[in-house]
């Protein structure tokens, strides 16, 4: 086995995911690990390299290869607010969507500082805007980044996933907390600051009308709704907000709730059950 591949074993054995004594890993199909021969090993450790090494700046004259087809990433995004001169910036000038795309996914579960690291250095670059210090689990993947307000500080936990759509809108504020594998529709979606997201949570933002009703209904119309959680508002572990929900500031949602549609949760109420129904405000004296 060549030098290079027995480096890409040692990582990945480091790493301890699917790895089979004797066999080697595909570090772009994480979850299905499969064995490959020693010159596609030598391919993977290149992709993988590239994906945890985002290169420094380069030397004048060094232009980092750029897609032959296709649009850059600044061709398909608009202006955004990201600080000139990042790595991040030079990464969204310089390379196509589907190119960062791809090198998001290389880096999707790679359990390092590096892996993170690139997580959050591609993920600026795909999003409208993002802000500093934001940490990104493994496997979170984020479609239609380029409809995202990303604040500072935000943690995204590992496998969140987040359904962007082509047109839409998502904000998530500044220190909010997102546990693992929550699940969002993002089609108009606002958290504010500070909103803690309890693991597993779900919001749907769109449904079908169901009518007629000798259509089937994933073929009659979907109606979109805004969801809205307001500042430093929690939401429970399981709990589930359907379209139209908004959820006041400071509120809490209780563990494996259910907000009905276009259901309005006052702000600072403590709210729980299915569906949910407000307990009493956090601002009453406890008796
Ligand atoms: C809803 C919740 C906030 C209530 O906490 P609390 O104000 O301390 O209330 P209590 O534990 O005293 O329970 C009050 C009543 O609500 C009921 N209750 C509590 N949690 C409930 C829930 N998730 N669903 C339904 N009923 C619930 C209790 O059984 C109790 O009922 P009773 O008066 O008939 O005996 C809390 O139980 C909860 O679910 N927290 C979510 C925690 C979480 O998932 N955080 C995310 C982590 S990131």
């Amino acid at each position: 086995m060549s030098t290079v591949a027995v480096r890409l074993v040692r990582l990945v054995r480091a790493h301890g995911r699917g790895f089979a004594r004797g066999g080697a890993y595909d570090a772009g199909t994480p979850a299905a690990a499969r064995v490959i021969d020693a010159e596609q090993l030598e391919e993977v450790f290149v992709r993988l390299r590239a994906a945890v090494e985002i290169p420094a700046e380069p030397a004048c004259g060094d232009r980092p290869q750029v897609a032959p087809v296709g649009l850059r990433a600044d061709q398909v995004y608009p202006a955004r607010k990201i600080a000139p001169g990042t790595e991040s910036a030079r990464l969204r000038e310089q390379e196509t969507r589907e190119t960062l795309i791809e090198r998001y996914s290389a880096a999707l579960w790679i359990d390092s500082s590096a892996g993170q690291r690139a997580r959050r250095v591609l993920l600026r670059a795909l999003c409208k805007s993002f802000g500093n210090g934001v940490r990104i689990g493994l496997g979170v993947l984020v479609l239609h980044p380029h409809t995202f307000e990303i604040g500072d500080a935000v943690f995204l936990g590992s496998q969140a996933f987040f359904q962007g759509r082509h047109d839409g809108r998502c904000v998530i504020g500044a220190h909010s907390w997102i546990g693992p594998q929550a699940y969002f529709d993002c089609r108009d979606l606002e958290l504010g600051e500070y909103v803690g997201w309890g693991p597993g949570a779900k919001v749907l933002g769109s449904e079908h009308t169901g009518e007629p009703a000798d259509v089937p209904i994933i073929q009659t119309d979907l109606v979109i709704k805004p969801v809205r959680v307001g500042a430093g508002a929690d939401i429970g572990v399981n709990a589930v907000l359907l379209p139209g929900a908004t959820i006041g500031e400071g509120a809490i949602i209780g563990a494996n709730a259910v907000v009905t549609r276009d259901q309005v949760i006052p702000p600072y109420a403590i709210a729980a059950g299915i569906p949910a129904r407000v307990q009493r405000s956090r601002r009453d004296p406890i008796a």
